[in-house]
């Protein structure tokens, strides 16, 4: 079974906790990027951001770095935009056939997950999706205990 580590992240947090699984798992990774980088001020993107969860916009992703392929186990990580994943993981999502994978979503976000766990589900038809991994943060500060991460992370 090969791993990878796909993830989004518009700041640095979910970023920095996929580069925590990855030196402890040794699996691959690769982050998710918009064509059209996300710019101005933090509340203008949160604007956007709510726009965009709302329309079910997918906005253009970079061409994927590696074959998803060879993968079986996908660990899929994404900041929480408006109580779901960020829209450049919806785009990922979209792309890929879910049938046959397994799948352990982690997401970061201010203390409001919302639906993003269900909305994994939905996305990923096919797959067996695991129960996810919320990690709380206040601003860039992690408030999740390391611990809980690191129990998770081994039981992957
Ligand atoms: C557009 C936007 C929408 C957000 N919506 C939520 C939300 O619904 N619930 C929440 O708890 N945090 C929300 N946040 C905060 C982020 O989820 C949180 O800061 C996350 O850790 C950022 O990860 P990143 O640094 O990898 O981008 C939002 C942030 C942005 C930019």
């Amino acid at each position: 079974m090969k791993t990878v580590i796909v993830y989004y992240s518009y700041g640095s947090n979910t970023k920095k906790i996929a580069e925590m699984i990855q030196k402890k798992t040794g699996a691959d990774i690769l982050r998710i990027e918009t064509v059209t980088p996300y710019t101005g001020s933090y509340n203008k993107v949160v604007d956007q951001g709510q726009d965009e969860v709302n329309r079910g916009y997918c906005p253009e992703i970079r061409p994927l770095s590696i074959d998803l392929d060879q993968y079986d186990r996908i660990i899929l990580g994404s900041p929480v935009w408006w109580y779901t994943f960020a829209p450049a993981m919806h785009t990922f999502l979209k792309s890929q056939n879910w049938k046959g994978r397994t799948v352990y979503p982690f997401a970061t976000n201010g203390g409001w997950i919302g639906h993003t766990f269900q909305d994994f589900t939905d996305a990923c038809q096919g797959a067996d999706v695991k129960p996810g991994m919320n990690i709380r943060f206040d601003e860039s500060t992690l408030r999740t205990p390391v611990k809980d991460i690191e129990n998770w992370i081994s039981q992957l």
